[in-house]
């Protein structure tokens, strides 16, 4: 026999000596732990040192494999599984109990802790092999080593070292699929075997004793979560959806799609960045149509200028929110509750609305700062305020763009970065998704690189010419395939980092207009052509996109206020507000967002 021996040439039986090695090499380090123990909670410290709060373990191996414990501030807690269910180390939760493997041992494999190394002696019998170290090496999994340190006709010495790289337990799951249902109509079986209201399954508070009822919430696991895309049901103006997203609505031919393309600016509007947008923005650039190309402005409060935005919008451009502080805390958004999301975003529009006295009820859109969507408490209060978009969740690079979708059924794609956080259950409300850009200098060089969803993080793009390149590669990719809106999507700051990203953005933009079937327009011109699908030929006299045609009056005022003002909830520091309104007492601010002051005990 050589060293090239493949496993497949293992004798049976060696097989399942190793099987056995590795059940038993569980029980092994546990039995070391326990002894000297007296009682449960005398040993519990030493049993809890370095073990996650949300592992379940066995104390013993007896009895019918339905009770464990796991670690709390005040000791162990047992729970026990319904009779006729064991409990599944490995699975962390209640199973059938002919489903579960593992009642002789104390914990899972997975439970070595990362950095612990364990080693371990067993000594095996193998009466009929000679076994060379890199035939066993290949049946053991990863991250396990072994050394055969002694070869030999009948015994053979095995140590095993464990360099746990194992990752984290994973948290106990809810028991949703079983062949025979556990729990009565309407209710759901949390880890423990304990029978829950279906509607309280992911509803953003534990209420299994387990907390098992909020581990399992994504968009593919929620027992709550939208059905798939159901074309039947699902249909235009107000629904729009397809199996994998990439559908054009109306069915029309692709050569009869207008390319649309949406920049797209994120941030406060102010004396940084309000030339760039009269640059771009000139007003003698026109659509296909003959009305001006627009932008679409997420705008951040803090520093934000309301005199430019009331100028932006008087010019026909979408204002929308990207939230009221700006947060510089990602978790902040992933985790906010409902609250923060209304006082977050619905303030902002509030201020927004009342200082560059927007009335037309046209701030509808919204976009989740570092783009961490808040999961199904953010859509829950956009449906409430009558938010009609977001634009934040981002789909990965695939052959072909995606359209944007409603998030009545289930979102066609799978959830890509946004803190994971994409909201599961059904909502009235439109996805505008972020398609990844495709930044590979060379496309034709098919290297692997990830996309990137904001301009400025396709950190690879250096020079005018690389990110010339980026934009006519991707207007390239929607145009000849689905003709999905290109998302352009800018920080104005990384714009006016280099001139010559200003001077190729805006060659790109007249090359684009010199065409028939381009448009550059806002997200609510988007929104609108999607609701009613119309052709190229038909394009000139689409009355939906000439609404913002033109630019309405004059500006407000030509010296707007520069209102100094402080707030109780920001101390110590005082802001500027431009404004063409009266001045508010106050900085506006999450507790106070009219700036009219407001009373502790309000
Ligand atoms: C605020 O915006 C208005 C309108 O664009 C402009 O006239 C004014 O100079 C701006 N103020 C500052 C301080 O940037
Ligand atoms: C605010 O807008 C409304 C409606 O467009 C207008 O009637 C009113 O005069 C504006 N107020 C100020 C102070 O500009």
């Amino acid at each position: 026999m050589t060293a090239t021996t493949t496993t497949a040439t293992m004798s049976p039986k060696f097989l399942f000596l190793l099987g056995s090695l590795f059940l038993f090499a569980g029980i092994q380090v546990r039995a070391q732990d326990e002894e000297g123990a007296d009682g449960i909670d005398a040993n519990a410290e030493e049993l809890c040192q370095d073990r996650p709060g949300d592992e379940y373990f066995r104390l013993n191996v007896e009895g019918d494999c339905r009770d464990v414990v796991r670690c709390t501030k005040s000791g162990l807690k047992q729970i026990t599984c319904p009779s006729g269910l064991a409990f599944d180390l490995d699975k962390q939760t209640c199973d059938w109990k002919g489903k579960v493997t593992n009642c002789d041992k104390l914990e899972s494999k997975s439970m070595y802790r990362p950095g612990v190394s364990y080693e371990e002696h067993h000594l095996i019998d193998f009466p009929d092999d000679v076994i060379l170290r890199s035939e066993v090496e290949s049946l053991v999994p990863a991250p396990l080593t072994i050394f055969v340190h002694k070869l030999g006709e009948v015994k053979v010495e095995v140590t095993v070292v464990v360099d746990a790289k194992w990752p984290q337990p994973r948290k106990v799951l809810p028991i949703l699929r079983t062949d025979e249902p556990v729990c009565p109509e309407g209710k759901l079986s949390c880890g423990n075997g304990e029978c829950v209201d279906k509607e309280l399954f992911c509803n953003g508070k534990p209420d299994c004793k387990d907390e098992s009822d909020e581990n399992a919430c994504t968009v593919e696991t929620d027992p709550n979560r939208a059905p798939d895309c159901d074309p039947t049901q699902c249909v235009l103006p107000d629904c729009y959806c397809s199996a994998d997203g990439t559908r054009i609505p109306g069915n029309i031919e692709p050569t009869q799609v207008p390319q649309m393309i949406t920049i797209t600016f994120n941030g406060a509007v102010n004396v940084d960045n309000i030339d760039l947008y009269e640059e771009i923005f000139n007003g003698q650039r026109q659509n296909p149509n003959g009305c001006q190309i627009r932008g679409t402005f997420f705008v951040s409060h803090k520093y934000t200028n309301y005199s430019a935005v009331q100028d932006l919008h008087r010019r026909g451009h979408e204002i929308a929110v990207f939230s009221l502080t700006h947060k510089d805390d990602p978790q902040y958004w992933t985790q906010g509750t409902y609250d923060d999301w209304l006082a977050e975003m619905a303030g902002a529009r509030l201020i927004i609305e009342r200082f560059a006295n927007i009335t037309d009820g046209s701030i509808i859109g919204m976009r989740a700062p570092y783009l961490r969507v808040g999961g199904n408490k953010q859509f829950e209060m956009m449906a409430d305020q009558f938010f009609v978009y977001d634009a934040s969740i981002t789909a990965s690079l695939g052959r072909v763009p995606i359209w944007p979708y409603t998030l009545y059924f289930r979102m066609p794609h799978k959830c890509n970065g946004n803190g994971g956080n994409c909201p599961s259950r059904s909502h009235p409300v439109w996805e505008m998704v972020m398609n990844e850009l495709d930044r590979r200098d060379d496309p034709t060089f098919d290297e692997s690189l990830p996309g990137c969803h904001m301009v400025d993080s396709c950190s690879n793009i250096q020079t005018g010419e690389q990110f010339a390149r980026l934009l006519r590669h991707n207007f390239n990719r929607h145009f000849n395939s689905n003709r999905a809106p290109l998302g352009l999507h800018f920080h104005a700051s990384w714009l006016k980092s280099k001139k010559e990203y200003r001077e190729e953005l805006i060659k790109f933009i007249e090359e684009m207009l010199a065409r028939s079937d381009v448009y550059f327009v806002t997200m609510v011109q988007v929104i609108k052509w999607m609701q009613t699908p119309t052709e190229l030929s038909g394009l000139r006299d689409f009355q939906d996109w000439k609404e913002t045609c033109d630019e309405k009056g004059q500006p407000y005022c030509s010296l707007p206020n520069a209102c100094p003002l402080t707030t109780r909830e920001l101390p110590g520091e005082t802001l500027r507000l431009f404004t063409c309104m009266e001045c508010p007492n106050y900085y506006p601010w999450l507790l106070d967002p009219t700036g009219d002051g407001f009373t502790a005990n309000k």
